[in-house]
């Protein structure tokens, strides 16, 4: 059996996503803090991950959840220093983790110094040349360079009082850097040197599809900044997934990631097309990217079968090893996307109850069936090859929290679009996590869902403010404390998972379907969707089956070693259920 060479350790790890201001708070402002999750080193050890993944913790005004970064190679204040940054990092890699640091080099806070020194200097000046200023159409150039619209709503450019107008394909906080000037790709080499200078172990790139721009052509109106869905294929979009984007990534490749010893590896985020992914796997690119495609996925034989083979392709495409996400910060958890019903809508970040009603659709979570999938749905994922990414809170089977009262909601999505219009954003799935069930936030009324003065254990007892965002009631349930008890707990069953992944798992990244798997042919699974059994097997024998029919399936022969559901009394597996065998 071939061991994993440790400098790969990253072709088949599980790393675990920390929201840092949604995780532990240690001082009672309200905000997780790096020191939060220092302290919870030992929980993450315990759970069986390989890697902690930061979302930024720089300094932001949080106008995006902190992709709004005002200074990339310091600590937000609020979060702590960069000693404490430094005591993380220790303290993760004594207990056997690596530190994977978000970077986001599309676009900057507006509180960047360089974005304020753009602002305070002339047009054509080398400061507005650090991003991207335009003059304006029309007459008097009071008309937008483009007509874009920002990826939450909105135009796509600001105009600043001498007239000119600056990119920015999310927020009016979120300038976008002009990857044209050698000073910029110059200052994020310089970033990630200092990051890989404290500990850092890896990166996950922000928006690695958007830094390549050409916007000295006439027919940039004809596209979208962020529509993936009308990609060309061809590298031909003047900002979206343009070839030229990955001479950034060789360089970083040659000149940083390279020249460490084990070389530091970087996951894209690049919603592009399936087929144009592994470019940024490449090993002489980012190393590996996000498959979106499982996170999107319904849950039906096809979809999920489809999902998978992308991610196996793209894999053997680039050389690389593909990485399976069930839940970002950034898409509706998925216990409640399987607890849905599974009408092949892909509005799988677009769901919150008051939206659903809106649009006349019926929004009945099932939860004991949202558990249930999400427990095969793990098995599914955590035996492929490659690495499998962990959103925080998934592990204790959080559902999403789609009711957040408008005025305490933070994402700038629904803030900045018409309410009638919008969902309630990507704030649902970043509610701080419930670590006790003691200390509850007290309810002011019997109907008050959420409640004050109480954390579940996410701040300190008696802290001065309420968690960023409202717990609801019900995280009670959910809280470390009362799931660590719980032998058929979530939280047990991951621990479980991985343990035995870690036992099972070998460098050898092949993969076959086993001949079980198959589509029913039949309409019978989720809400009348195709069913079907997908099964496949790793080298050396270790095999994972998942029934999405309603007929109990047939195991192949072989050692059952774990099942997400009990068999049914003919040692059949039954429908939204997985199980793990040795065919050996
Ligand atoms: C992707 C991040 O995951 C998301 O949270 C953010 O809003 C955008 N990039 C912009 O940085």
């Amino acid at each position: 059996m071939a061991a994993q060479d440790p400098s790969l350790w990253w072709r088949q790890a599980v790393v675990y996503q920390v929201y840092p201001r949604s995780f532990k708070d240690t001082t009672g402002s309200g905000l997780g803090d790096l020191n939060g999750v220092t302290e919870k080193i030992d929980y993450l050890a315990a759970l069986g991950v390989d890697a902690i993944w930061l979302s930024p913790f720089y300094p932001s005004e949080l106008a995006d959840g902190g992709y709004d970064v005002a200074d990339y190679r310091a600590v937000d204040p609020r979060l702590g220093t960069m000693r404490d940054f430094d005591r993380l990092t220790e303290t993760a890699h004594a207990a056997g983790l690596k530190i994977v640091v978000d970077i986001v080099p599309n676009h900057s806070s507006r509180l960047h110094p360089w974005f304020q020194a753009a602002l305070h200097a002339a047009p054509g000046s080398p400061e507005r040349n650090r991003y991207i200023f335009r003059d304006g159409r029309g007459p008097n150039g009071d008309e937008p360079p483009t007509r874009w619209v920002n990826h939450f709503g909105g135009p796509a450019w600001t105009r600043v009082p001498d007239g000119q107008w600056y990119l920015h394909m999310f927020t009016k906080e979120q300038p976008d850097f002009n990857w044209d000037n050698r000073e910029v790709r110059e200052d994020f080499l310089t970033t990630l040197r200092f990051w890989c200078d404290h500990g850092a172990d890896g990166f996950r790139v922000d928006v690695a599809q958007a830094l390549a721009k050409d916007l000295n052509r006439d027919d940039l109106d004809d596209y979208g900044v962020m529509s993936t869905n009308d990609m060309p294929a061809d590298g031909s979009h003047p900002v979206l997934d343009r070839d030229e984007v990955h001479d950034i990534y060789h360089e970083w490749r040659r000149e940083v990631f390279n020249r460490y010893d084990p070389p530091r590896f970087a996951v894209a985020e690049a919603w592009v097309r399936p087929e144009r992914q592994y470019l940024y796997a490449s090993p002489d690119d980012l190393g590996q990217i996000f498959n979106f495609e499982f996170a999107k996925a319904d849950w039906t034989y096809p979809a999920m079968k489809a999902a998978i083979a992308e991610g196996l392709a793209c894999a053997e495409r680039s050389g690389s090893t593909s990485t399976w996400v069930m839940s970002n910060h950034d898409v509706h958890r998925h216990a409640t996307r399987y607890a849905l019903p599974q009408v092949p809508t892909h509005e799988y970040h677009q769901i919150s109850a008051d939206w659903a009603l809106r649009m006349g659709r019926t929004y009945v979570e099932n939860r004991p069936l949202g558990t249930r999938r999400a427990r095969a749905a793990l098995m599914l994922e955590m035996a492929l090859p490659g690495s499998a990414y962990v959103y925080q809170g998934e592990e204790l089977g959080l559902f999403e929290v789609p009711d957040i009262p408008w005025d305490r909601l933070e994402d700038p999505w629904p803030l900045r679009s018409d309410r009638e219009e919008s969902t309630k954003g990507r704030d649902g799935c970043r509610v701080p996590l419930p670590w006790t069930a003691a200390d509850a936030p007290v309810p002011e009324h019997p109907n008050d869902q959420f409640g004050s003065h109480g954390s579940f254990g996410f701040s300190p007892a008696g802290a001065a403010s309420d968690p960023h965002l409202p717990q609801p009631k019900w995280f009670k349930d959910f809280a470390v404390d009362v799931e660590s008890d719980d032998p058929q707990s979530m939280l047990n069953f991951y621990r479980r998972v991985l343990a035995l992944r870690h036992r099972l798992q070998t460098a050898d990244t092949s993969c076959r379907w086993l001949d079980c798997d198959a589509p029913s042919g039949l309409n019978d699974g989720a809400d009348g969707q195709p069913g079907g059994v997908i099964a496949y097997a790793r080298e050396n024998g270790w095999a994972c089956v998942t029934n999405f029919a309603s007929k109990p399936a047939a195991l192949p022969g072989g050692e059952v070693l774990l099942t997400s559901a009990p068999l049914t009394d003919d040692g059949l597996l039954p429908q939204d259920a997985s199980a793990w065998l040795s065919l050996r």
